[in-house]
């Protein structure tokens, strides 16, 4: 498959206009099978749709060696049309409502349970497992014996700071995410107990997001095995541990990141630690960014370009399309597709030399900034593409300031294909 070219991209925007999503197809097949190595079966591989959705892309992930993380139900629906097989689908939100319980609950009831529902708190517990004994009453259960169970995790915050931005850390013990080591056994009561609606599965673990280093991961593994050892003895099908994510992406902009094979290397380590008959018999990770934000490019044309100290270039494209800058300071690689309206290539020296610049977006925030970055004379109508725009862009898109939705293509090293029209007014 012949990777993403400028020219490739030049070709999309004269299709279908800017801004616009592309996505490169052989790169999200790289990096799904760079995924697949650091870690095998049978460790349990769940997308997390929360970084794309886009039914086009979930397409190339279902029957390719990963399961589905949904965080509500409208991505359980997502995760179901795209093909992912129920059981291989976890529901693991931060904060779920009643209707999101109710299709776990709705799933085990039909004969085709989910993998499993992460709790986030004693009173998620005790929802759902009221609901478990609502429909059990309502279809006259006969005993319990006959009665089906839902596997749970429960997700332990396992109170480290780890390296990364502050708003892609969830893994400190003041962070709204998880249940502290003592107030687990609070969790289980509050969900019926060992032999109550809910089968206690084991725990789920996430740090936070774009690890700079594993050390923070390593020690949330830590915490995880250690609890999940001391609650073996108690609850007999505590067998499984989730780590979570936070694999980073090479934004190519300032220092290198850890692989992939680093962080399952960290897991192997813990684990050899331990005498065998402790160890979870099931692992599984949970990754976003690092299977679909390398293969995506956010596309947008010059409108105008306003001269400071620093120049300013404002784009069609800003917080409404990636907000990821505006919300938590993310940098994204900026590059020229054209300038003074030639084409730009890596080798083509388009005569003047480049210079520094703050590109905006066009929406009425002051923090509608997509970054900086060396480019070359550009004026309106020029192409500029942000990389690495294919987690957290999209999905967190919205239309303030009336802005629709831009169209989603991919490249398939041949043609372009589109995944999602423009949206509308
Ligand atoms: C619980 C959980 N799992 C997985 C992810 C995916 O993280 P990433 O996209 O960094 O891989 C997140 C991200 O917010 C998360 O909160």
């Amino acid at each position: 498959m012949q990777a993403l070219t400028r020219e490739a991209m030049r070709q999309a925007t004269r299709r279908y206009g800017t801004p616009l999503y592309l996505y490169d197809l052989a790169r999200l097949e790289a990096d799904a099978q760079a995924i697949r190595d650091a870690f095998p079966d049978p460790w349990l591989r769940l997308y997390a749709l929360k970084a794309n959705g886009l039914p086009g892309l979930l397409e190339r992930l279902t029957g390719n060696g990963f399961g589905a993380s949904a965080v509500s139900g409208g991505e359980l629906l997502l995760a179901r049309r795209a093909g992912f097989p129920t059981a291989l689908t976890a529901l693991e939100g931060v904060g779920k409502s009643t209707n999101d319980l109710g299709t776990a609950v709705a799933g085990v009831r039909a004969g085709s349970p989910l993998l499993w529902v992460s709790l986030e708190s004693a009173e998620e517990a005790a929802v759902l497992a009221r609901l478990m004994e609502a429909a059990g009453r309502r279809e006259g259960r006969r005993s319990d014996r006959d009665e089906p169970r839902l596997d749970v995790l429960v997700r332990l915050n396992p109170q480290v700071r780890p390296e990364t931005h502050l708003g892609l850390a969830v893994g400190a013990a003041d962070s709204k995410f998880g249940v502290l080591t003592e107030e687990l056994p609070e969790v289980i009561e509050a969900g019926g107990g060992v032999s109550g609606p809910l089968r206690w599965r084991g725990l789920h673990v996430h740090v936070g997001s774009q690890l700079g280093a594993v050390d923070a991961w390593r020690a949330a593994v830590r915490v995880g095995l250690r609890v999940l050892g001391l609650q073996r003895a108690s609850l007999p099908d505590f067998d499984t541990l989730d780590c979570g994510s936070g694999f980073p992406v090479d934004h190519g902009l300032a220092g290198s990141v850890p692989s992939a094979r680093l962080f399952a290397a960290a897991v192997h380590q813990e684990l050899n630690e331990l005498p065998e008959d402790v160890r979870p018999r099931r692992l599984a990770i949970e990754p976003g960014r690092a299977v679909v934000a390398g293969a995506g490019w956010l596309v947008a044309s010059v409108l105008h370009v306003r001269s400071r100290e620093r120049p300013i270039v404002v784009l069609d494209a800003g917080m409404t399309e990636l907000i990821r800058p505006a919300l938590y300071g993310a940098e994204h690689p900026l590059l020229a597709l054209t300038s003074m309206g030639r084409a730009v290539e890596p080798a083509s020296g388009v005569g003047q030399p480049a210079v520094m610049v703050r590109v905006d977006g066009p929406v009425c925030e002051s923090t509608d900034r997509l970054g900086e970055a060396a480019l070359p004379p550009l004026r309106r109508d020029d192409l500029v593409a942000i990389g690495v725009a294919g987690a957290y862009a999209s999905s967190m898109a919205s239309t303030y300031n009336g802005r629709p939705r831009p169209p989603e293509i991919a490249w398939d090293g041949v043609r372009l294909a589109l995944l999602r029209r423009r949206g509308r007014i």
